[in-house]
Parts: C-alpha cells; structure tokens; sequence
C-alpha cells in the first residue's frame, strides 16, 4: 500500500475555522477599528509635517523663547506665548526644549521637530498623541488644551545613552 500524502488529506473543518476566524479579525482590525480608533479614540493627532533645515528650525525656536520667556525652571526656559500663536518646540538629545506654559481653551499652533536624531513625541494627557520626530521635518499641529494641569512629554522612540531621560514639560493654566 502506498503511503498515504499529507496533501490528499482534507483539511480538518477545526483548521478551517481557525483559519477563517484568523482572517476575519485581520481583516475587522485593519479596515474597521483602524478608521474607528482614528475618528473616535481620539488616540492619533491630525497633524501635518513639513521639511525644515534643523539649523533654521533651531533659529526659529531661538526666537520665539527670547520672545515670550516669562522664568526658568531647573535650567530650561519657561515661555508663555499667547493664544492663538506659533508655539515652538525642539527635540535634542536629550531634552524637548522650551518648557511652554499655555492657556485652557485657547487654541495653538504647535511646532516640533527634532534637529538630531529620530526622537518620538509622547503625551497621554489630555490627549493621546505620538509623533516620530524625524530630523528635517517639523510638526504642525493646532490644538486647544481643554483640562489645566502639568504634561509631560515623553520620547517614546530609543536615541541614546540619555533617552530614559528625555522629557518635556508643558503647564495649561486656567
Ligand atoms: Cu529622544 Cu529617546
């Protein structure tokens, strides 16, 4: 008697239900929740990014923490700028830099690049946003922090020796 193929062998109907249950879920997860998540988890920002020389970016932050520095606060400048403007921030190894201090419910327009090496932008409260920070592109993204209180801004993506330590600091105030 010949030995018998794998292959003639019918697929058992468990296998076959396994295998559709598997691919019904990829397909719920990519194509639905993707879309439901987006719209209503409030878990991605609706931002746009745009290429930028680090050099002038660096420059420009330059300018606006000269503009509106208002304290200092272990070492970083702390910069008030008022609603409705440009807010600027920059990442380094291993720091975001300046500390912002902002208004509840007024609406900005926040600016982020990194002018080193790939950082991550981090924040869950009051909102859940994650930016990669890629070197030569810069964030745009308008917002209205609702809830007063203190934020801390994490990178979530690893850049060194110091990147446990990077993190930024942004006041809303009533
Ligand atoms: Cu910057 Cu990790």
């Amino acid at each position: 008697m010949a030995p018998s193929a794998w292959w003639e062998e019918r697929v058992h109907p468990l296998e076959r239900a396994w295998v559709a249950i598997a691919a019904l879920v990829t397909v719920v997860f990519f194509s639905i929740m993707m879309l439901l998540w987006h719209t209503f988890g409030q878990q991605n920002v609706t931002g746009r990014a745009y290429r930028v020389n680090p050099k002038a970016y660096q420059a420009e932050v330059e300018r606006f923490v000269q503009q509106y520095k208002v304290g200092e606060e272990a070492g970083q400048p702390v910069v008030a700028p008022p609603p409705g403007s440009h807010v600027y921030l920059l990442a380094q190894r291993f720091r975001f830099y300046p500390i912002l201090r902002l208004k509840a419910g007024e609406p900005y327009i926040l600016h982020v690049a990194s002018i080193d090496y790939l950082h991550g932008f981090s924040i869950t409260q009051p909102h859940v946003w994650n930016l990669q920070l890629y070197p030569g592109y810069e964030w745009v993204v308008r917002f209205v922090p609702r809830e007063p209180g203190t934020y801390h801004i994490a990178c979530n993506d690893f850049c060194g020796v110091g990147h446990e330590m990077m993190l930024g600091k942004i006041v809303v105030e009533e």
